[in-house]
């Protein structure tokens, strides 16, 4: 296999996740794509992709509840939200954001942008 030539290290890539209907409205599953982990969540027909580890602890976010009027996934650990859209913080003890990522919608397939 030839090997990446430089200029490829950093180029985003799309990692298909699951199908549409694999995750139901209010649902956070956590995947490991490309050595990040990274928390999918579904509201109604949205799908949004932030980093599965809470910036106060090393904790998974896609155990936590899902707050779909909010478009906020809580840590279950100590109850921190993230905002699903921008990644940052709306509730300590958290005080830096979390990664979020662009979703792909194609067909029936959900996938996501990493670098
Ligand atoms: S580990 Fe998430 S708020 Fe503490």
């Amino acid at each position: 296999m030839p090997e990446a030539a430089s200029s490829d290290v950093g180029r985003p890539e799309t990692v298909r996740l699951c199908g549409r209907e694999d995750l139901a409205s209010g649902e956070a599953r956590r995947f490991d794509v490309a050595g990040l982990r990274v928390a999918l969540v579904r509201i109604d027909d949205d799908y949004y992709a932030i980093g599965d580890r809470c910036s106060h602890e090393d904790y998974s976010l896609a155990e936590g509840e899902v707050w779909s009027g909010e478009r906020e996934i809580e840590c279950s650990k100590h109850g921190s939200t993230f905002d699903l859209v921008t990644g940052e913080p709306c509730s300590l003890p958290a005080t830096r954001p979390v990664p979020v990522y662009d979703v792909i919608l194609e067909g029936d397939d959900v996938s996501v942008v990493v670098r």
